[in-house]
């Protein structure tokens, strides 16, 4: 595996793979990699034959209150990773290198509607963040597909309608999330938990299981499921930032005919916020 730092290397990398005939995909990090990123890298070497991984913490998805100085870079620790999960090429800029105008000087992709809500609602200019960023490297790589986790649940479908809206020619896959043994989704916010925290989380993906369980059952009160999930939740030492039950493709909200559903939620713990989600399909 090669670790590049430019643009101009990546390209230069990038136009040899293609030159030997190879189909590319690439997988976009901010690092601190764990279980999960390294099932992408693998899924990603199972569908093409020469894997591109980024790092790269984007400033420009952090709010100002946010933990972009304190967000974990591991540079080195995970190179080994990605080298044993069949990763390529590692592109690794600098803020530099990514927004050289500067980040108030630099073009915004906004992608309205799913961006809309949740986590949207609680990190205002999250998504245009993440938007902008995904976009460049999809340009940056031009890769032939791009691999991403479904624990960012909203963060995928806005990528999808990106891909979509601006016609790039791409495939966008969605990845199952990996979790600890107890249930609760791999993060690399999951390292800023104290063990008495750690030992509370995993009643995100309890309270989504039960929740599903109800909606497989036959329960559309979703005011009510709502109101006990968060109790649940809260009852555990947690503060909910949102639990949600929207339709699994618009986001919009679920209505009682949607069948394809999906569970969203949001939760503190102390400063540290987790997300998870659970998706359904109604029969
Ligand atoms: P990051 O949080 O590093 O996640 C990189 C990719 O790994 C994302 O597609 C995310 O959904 C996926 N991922 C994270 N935890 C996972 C888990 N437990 N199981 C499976 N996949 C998991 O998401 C970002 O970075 C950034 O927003 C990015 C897309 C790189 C843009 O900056």
């Amino acid at each position: 595996m090669i670790t590049v730092k430019t643009v101009r290397e990546l390209r230069a990398a990038i136009a040899r793979a293609r030159g030997e005939g190879k189909r590319i995909a690439l997988v976009p990090t901010m690092g601190n990699l764990h279980a999960g990123h390294a099932a992408l890298v693998s899924k990603a070497g199972q569908r093409a034959d020469f894997v591109v991984a980024s790092i790269f913490v984007n400033p420009l998805q952090f709010g100002p209150s946010e933990d972009l100085d304190k967000y974990p870079r591991t540079l080195a620790a995970d190179q080994e990773k990605l080298l044993e999960a069949g990763c390529h090429l590692l592109f690794a800029p600098s803020v530099e290198e990514m927004y050289p105008d500067g980040r108030s000087d630099q073009t915004i992709v906004s992608v309205p509607g799913v961006s809309e809500g949740m986590c949207g609602a609680s990190r205002p200019g999250h998504f245009d963040g993440v938007a902008t960023v995904v976009c460049k490297l999809l340009n940056m790589v031009q890769p032939d597909m791009a691999l991403f986790g479904e624990k960012d649940f909203q963060q995928l479908a806005v990528i999808r309608k990106l891909v979509r809206d601006l016609n790039m020619p791409v495939q966008i896959f969605g990845e199952p999330t990996v979790r600890a043994e107890d249930g609760l989704a791999l993060s690399s916010r999951n390292g800023y938990l104290n063990d008495e925290q750690r030992a509370s989380a995993p009643v995100i993906q309890r309270t989504l299981k039960l929740l599903g369980e109800r909606l497989q059952a036959g329960s559309s009160d979703f005011a009510q499921l709502i109101d006990d999930g968060r109790q649940q939740i809260e009852q555990a030492g947690l503060r909910v930032d949102y639990l949600e039950i929207r339709e699994a493709n618009t986001l919009q909200p679920a209505r009682s005919e949607d069948k394809s559903l999906v569970i969203l939620a949001a939760a503190f713990l102390g400063t540290t916020r987790l997300i998870d989600n659970l998706a359904l399909h109604l029969d």
